[in-house]
């Protein structure tokens, strides 16, 4: 597998389709789909593997995040990637950078924008870079990760940047755990108990199809949370699928949203309760 470090040595573009999965590294599951679903589409596929310090806020596990460069690229290779960028942090951000990608508004104001200040201006930067270094024609992105997919589809948009964003289904571990390269950090003890994000998106959507208004379904949900005293939610709340604004009635595909604390690990997860 081709290992690419430096911009000048991104292929020039031949291929009739280029596809960029964007990574963080430490891949699983929900990478590898994402590489085959670009493989599927797309004549040539960019993975690329940065662990961006722009998007960790300080006590954050920026240096601590699992790293391990020679397992991405044998799995990146066996899914479908054509090569892989993984430059230093000092080839994206060199003395003198100063430039940040700012999203404003409610969409970035919320739920992972209000607990992780500043984590969106690291996204829509580095994404930004990294569209306009590797040039793709399709990007394709996680749903675990909501909130980041509406935040990467409106800078996109804004700022006219010209590759399609594909959303692509969480993908969840047999017991219902949304895969996450973050699931490492779980104890043994914690780890049967993390399926309560799981339980309580299930909980919302089953009292939503039972007639519960989103107020009632987010309280059965709570419930659930409530069951695992280890777990400190920092949010679960039923949003519209494009703004995330709570909602009080429902509307075709809204989403509940979760997120909180096991003692080793933030988590966050989410479902659509009400069908398209
Ligand atoms: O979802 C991630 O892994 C990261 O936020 C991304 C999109 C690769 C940007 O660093």
């Amino acid at each position: 597998m081709r290992i690419i470090s430096q911009p000048a040595d991104l292929p020039v573009r031949e291929s009739a389709s280029r596809g960029l999965v964007p990574t963080m590294g430490y891949l699983h599951e929900g990478h590898l789909e994402l590489i085959r679903r670009a493989a599927a589409e797309n004549e040539e596929v960019a993975v690329s593997i940065f662990v961006n310090p722009l998007q960790f806020g300080p006590g954050e596990d920026y240096r601590t995040y699992p790293r391990d460069l020679e397992r991405d690229a044998r799995l990146a290779e066996s899914a479908g990637a054509s090569w892989i960028f993984h430059p230093s942090p000092e080839v994206m951000y060199p003395p003198g950078f100063a430039t940040t990608v700012h999203v404003g508004g409610p969409l970035t104001e919320r739920w992972e924008g209000e607990r992780r200040p500043g984590h969106f201006d690291g996204v829509a930067t580095v994404v930004t870079k990294l569209f306009n270094l590797v040039r793709p024609d399709r990007a394709y992105f996680g749903e675990k990760d909501f909130q980041q997919l509406q935040v990467v589809r409106r800078f996109t948009a804004d700022l006219n940047l010209g590759v399609e964003i594909v959303p692509v289904p969480i993908v969840r571990e047999p017991d219902g755990l949304a895969r996450s390269s973050r699931n490492v950090y779980l104890t043994a003890e914690e780890r049967p108990r993390a399926t309560v994000l799981y339980r309580a998106l299930l909980a919302v959507r089953e009292a939503a199809r039972r007639g519960a208004s989103p107020a009632e379904a987010v309280e059965a949900g709570e419930k659930v949370l409530a069951s695992v005293p280890e777990f400190v939610p920092d949010y679960l709340a039923v949003v519209h699928p494009g703004t995330l604004e709570p909602l009080s009635s429902w509307v075709p595909g809204a989403r509940a949203i979760v997120a909180g604390r096991f003692p080793t690990v933030r988590l966050i997860d989410n479902m659509e309760v009400w069908d398209r």
